[in-house]
């Protein structure tokens, strides 16, 4: 069984490179500081699952696989199955894919955990996109507000097998009333007092992310542009520490 407990440590750095010369510097260099590390679209795009087996293999600690499945449930039920081969400890799918689909990869999750005979991943929905503001949600078609459409499609996910949903820092707590305890929230959007925010509008210290409900914080550029990531991301988790054993 994969559980949230299995993770001492919080913190997923984003590898967000399509080198994969430097993520793999970057995953060794690390060496354990990170609890895991996050790999997306564009690395997996240019490095296939062959990648991604090279780098979770070099880097030692759990996988954060998003590539956000969003197709019809039998298209994403395939896609999430075979995805388990990739060792994932949770992967991301579209919440507005549907009760179906959303359905489709829970199920699925199990039964590539059962023909790998690895743990279940955890399979982790997105909402709303950050990058999509009312007038977005408007050109869609979606009257809710982003804060509504979020709620309605967290709702959506927990009721149909995910394990936990992707959010921002000012909607943990909201998140967290709504879905409980043990819902799973992975929170991007972090910054450690004093760092710099780069394009992020809405952040949150990781102090402040944990003691609002965040199960997992995903970190980029905090910790991959310092000079030191081993050392940055040490001092985050040692900062986390006495949080995480309250
Ligand atoms: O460098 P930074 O800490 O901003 O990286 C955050 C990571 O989380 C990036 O990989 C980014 O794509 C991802 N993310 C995000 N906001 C979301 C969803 C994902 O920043 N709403």
């Amino acid at each position: 069984m994969n559980s949230l407990s299995a993770i001492a440590n919080p913190i997923f750095c984003a590898i967000d490179t399509p080198d994969l010369t430097a993520a793999q510097e970057l995953v060794v260099n690390l060496g354990g500081a990170a609890g895991g590390i996050k790999l997306g679209k564009e690395f997996f795009t240019a490095h296939g699952p062959a990648g991604i087996h090279q780098t979770r293999d070099a880097a030692g600690v759990p996988l954060f696989l998003d590539l956000k499945f969003h197709d019809i449930p039998n298209t994403v039920a395939g896609a999430v199955r075979i995805a388990c081969a990739m060792k994932p400890y949770m992967m991301t799918i579209h919440a507005s894919g549907g009760p179906a689909m959303i359905q489709a990869a829970a199920d699925a999750a199990t039964v590539g955990a059962q023909e790998t005979g690895l743990d279940r991943p955890l399979i982790i929905a997105v909402t709303v996109l950050t990058s999509l503001d009312q007038a977005d949600l408007k050109a869609v078609g979606v009257a809710a507000s982003p804060t509504d459409q979020v709620r309605r499609l967290a709702a959506l996910a927990q009721q149909n097998g995910a394990d936990g949903i992707v959010c921002s820092p000012l909607e943990i707590e909201i998140l967290r009333q709504d879905l409980g305890p043990d819902f799973v929230l992975v929170v991007p959007g972090i910054r450690p007092f004093g760092t710099d925010a780069g394009d992020q509008k809405r952040v949150m210290t990781p102090e402040e992310a944990m003691q609002a409900g965040a199960s997992h914080l995903v970190i980029g550029r905090p910790i991959t542009q310092n000079p030191d990531p081993a050392a940055a991301a040490s001092a985050i988790a040692d900062s986390l520490s006495n949080i995480r054993q309250a």
